[in-house]
């Protein structure tokens, strides 16, 4: 690596944020790799991470993971609402650490993105209100007060989970149209109690589970949000939303950073960011980051953590 830190410095420089080292700013999003199996984390996703770990990696992110029962969106998802994914956890952090770099793990409920259910039949899916889902053709059911607690707590716990296994920072999925950026939606939430209705009651959801995960874990794990810094959808967050939503949040002092990427799971041509193409240009999430991290409010890190694309 003597050569390319001479070539790229800023690249190879370290970067700390919440007082954990990143060794340098090369990062692994988040990824479902399709490994994972019904036993959860399993040797074979250890000896993955372990390698790009081993490869130079700073920050590698462990790809979604289910907060809650009724956020089991895959037959093989990693299921972080129960204690027995801690171990597997464990096993992750160790290996990153042992090759010096850094784990954060992602919490995530997919609401309506749904793909399918344990059996085949049709799933039963959650979400802010009865709007339906264009890709899957899924028609979920308004997500009751009480399932709305739940679910928050269920990020709280997750985060706890990750904590107590080692893992060094948390990244909450706000992004794609999951169930984050559903309740932010004012065409797909169509609530009219607290989660619901102003912008900042859509909010509210994102700042209670912010306050629930930093209750839990304390003051050392980092907790990022992952947003689309535009959703690229007929009904999907815009541009702006997401700028006056990222500057919302700017006076949330349990949050550390956004991690900025863009598109859409609720359509197809909304989801061809999630997965861009080899054909995509270097670089092109780049002008979304760069946005939120100037616009006014939002607590931009200069030259910090941003998309890899
Ligand atoms: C197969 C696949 C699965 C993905 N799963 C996730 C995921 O679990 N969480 C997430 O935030 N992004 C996910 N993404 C998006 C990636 O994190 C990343 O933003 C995208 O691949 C673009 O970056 P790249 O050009 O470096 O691959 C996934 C992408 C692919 C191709």
């Amino acid at each position: 690596m003597g050569n390319s830190a001479t070539h790229f410095p800023h690249l190879f420089s370290p970067f700390t944020i919440r007082g954990v080292r990143l060794r340098n700013r090369i990062m692994s999003t988040g990824h479902e790799t399709g490994i994972v199996d019904g036993t959860g984390i399993n040797d074979a996703l250890v000896a993955y991470h372990r390698a790009r770990a081993a490869g130079g990696a700073g920050l590698i992110v462990i790809e979604v993971a289910s907060v809650h029962p009724s956020a089991t969106f895959v037959r093989n998802s990693i299921k972080l609402y129960r204690d027995d994914a801690i171990a597997g956890y464990r096993r992750l952090a160790d290996a990153a650490h042992e090759n010096g770099a850094t784990l954060f793990a992602q919490l995530f409920h997919p609401g309506r993105e749904i793909l399918e259910s344990l059996d085949g039949s049709a799933p039963p899916s959650w979400a802010p209100s009865a709007v339906p889902n264009e890709r899957f053709h899924v028609m979920p059911a308004p997500m009751p007060r009480s399932l709305v607690h739940d679910v928050i707590a269920g990020y709280g716990d997750a985060a706890l989970r990750l904590r107590q296994a080692g893992v060094d920072g948390c990244e909450i999925l706000c992004s794609m149209g999951y169930l984050l950026a559903q309740f932010l939606n004012s065409r797909v939430n169509l609530r009219t109690d607290e989660y619901g209705g102003s912008a900042e009651n859509r909010l509210r959801i994102v700042r209670e589970i912010l306050h629930d995960i930093r209750a839990k874990v304390g003051d050392e794990m980092v907790v990022g949000i992952r947003i689309s810094g535009d959703e690229m959808s007929p009904e999907g967050l815009s541009a702006e939303e997401v700028l006056s939503i990222c500057a919302a949040l700017d006076d949330e002092a349990g949050l550390d950073y956004f991690n900025v990427i863009a598109g859409t799971s609720t359509s197809l041509g909304g989801s061809v960011h999630i997965v861009p193409p080899m054909t995509v240009g270097n670089a092109y999430l780049a002008p979304y980051a760069a946005a939120v991290e100037a616009f006014p409010g939002c607590f931009g890190v200069p030259g910090g953590l941003i998309e890899s694309t």
